[in-house]
């Protein structure tokens, strides 16, 4: 209600050109943003020609038919800005709105990376400053997503003595505000990603000040030990989020590193579970076929997309095994119980807590990861989670 509010309020301070382009935009991200982006796999050493293979490989392997849409370019596609302060691309990427053009053309969307201190975290130039000049240079390539990365402007907010958090935080803020003005001066409908690693517990104010999603952690990366970590750290979070507006414990390393097959279904359960944007990472011309399978398995993509937007909480914790359910828009409810322990084969009676999850004894349980129909559930299913591995069902009346 109060995002409507605020994006009502954002479209009167429109011109009058753009605003009927604003307005007959549909809203954006309704569901969690999915999508790939070059980070977690190459790093600074992406280039025009990887977003392109990206591309042709996101329709080969099935995830664009699976829901993966946004192609997004994340830091070190910057050059320098000539004198009238218009940003250029570098040397790796020559021609950005050609670039747009050939994902638009597959059917994708494109999306790009800035930070609103005056250099990004790999040290390119940043958008402090240019907030508008940048917005309307992304919106004429044809620019649908922005990840706008706190980075440099950590140094802007640190002239503040360090007692003066709450300035710090203020100027932090009216950063994220002013380039999501910026953008909807654009007219062009651009998903607004905020990447501050949750400073200043940041769910509570980035719906305000226009974002569409927020990371809520520092970064992740291809390690059961982060990845569990992170995503046990989500408890508690789930009331912030919802269709528009989303948490986001960071993107995916499933089929990165070294990560087990369970391991890599953990991660993907535990992301649809918390109704996380769906950002892929990995090297999608090295893509293997439990991979694939693990990113594009519609029930799991189901559960993280649910018209409901309502993020999983954990109901249940002892020791490693840890609990998580959230109720889904058509009744059901999605139930996941997670083996982050060491134990080989871990194998024990607990109970399902099916009541705790909006559940009850009777219903009928879908197994995510194996496929197969259990039929009627009640608490005492009995089942065996392996080290790192993870139930994840789908449970109807
Ligand atoms: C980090 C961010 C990463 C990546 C990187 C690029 O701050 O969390 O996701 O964008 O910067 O330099």
């Amino acid at each position: 209600m109060r995002s409507a509010l605020l994006y009502l309020v954002a479209l009167f301070a429109l011109t009058p050109s753009n605003l009927a382009q604003a307005q007959s935009a549909a809203p954006l991200a309704t569901t969690p943003p999915m999508g790939w982006n070059s980070w977690n796999w190459f790093a600074t050493t992406v280039t025009d020609k990887d977003i392109r293979q990206a591309a042709d490989l996101m329709i080969s392997s099935g995830m664009r038919d699976a829901g993966y849409v946004y192609l997004n370019i994340d830091d070190t596609w910057e050059g320098q800005r000539d004198a009238q302060g218009v940003l250029h691309t570098n040397d790796k990427f020559p021609d950005m709105k050609a670039l747009a053009d050939y994902v638009h053309g597959k059917g994708l969307k494109l999306g790009i990376y800035s930070s609103p201190g005056n250099k990004t975290c790999a040290g390119f130039e940043g958008s402090l400053g240019h907030e508008q000049q940048d917005a309307d240079l992304y919106a004429s390539w044809g620019i649908d997503y922005l990840k706008y990365d706190l980075c440099g402007f950590r140094s802007y907010m640190n002239q503040l003595a360090p007692s003066d958090k709450l300035k710090q935080n203020e100027l932090m803020r009216a950063a994220y505000e002013k380039m999501h003005k910026a953008i909807l001066k654009t007219g062009r409908p651009m998903v607004f990603s905020l990447c501050q690693y949750g400073f200043d517990s940041v769910w509570q104010w980035a719906p305000e000040v226009g974002g569409n999603s927020w990371r809520t952690t520092g970064d992740i990366n291809p390690t059961f030990d982060r990845i569990s970590l992170i995503g046990r750290e989500q408890a508690g979070l789930a009331k912030f989020s919802g269709p528009g507006h989303w948490n986001d414990p960071d993107m995916l390393e499933v089929g990165n590193g070294k990560l087990t097959q369970d391991e890599n279904r953990t991660h993907m359960g535990m992301w649809a579970m918390l109704a996380s944007p769906l950002l892929a990472g990995n090297n999608l011309s090295k893509l293997t076929p439990e991979v694939t399978s693990i990113l594009t398995n519609r029930d799991v993509i189901a559960i993280d997309q649910d018209a409901l937007g309502k993020q999983a909480d954990r109901i249940y914790a002892e020791g490693p095994v840890e609990i998580w359910s959230r109720p889904l828009s058509n009744g059901d409810v999605a139930l996941a119980v997670f083996n982050f322990g060491e134990d080989e084969t871990f194998l024990r009676g607990i109970s399902l807590h099916l009541d705790q999850a909006g559940a009850a004894h009777g219903w009928k349980a879908h197994d995510v990861w194996s496929g197969r129909n259990l039929g009627k559930i009640d608490n005492d299913y009995k089942f065996s989670l392996p080290r790192h591995a993870s139930l994840l069902l789908r449970l109807s009346r």
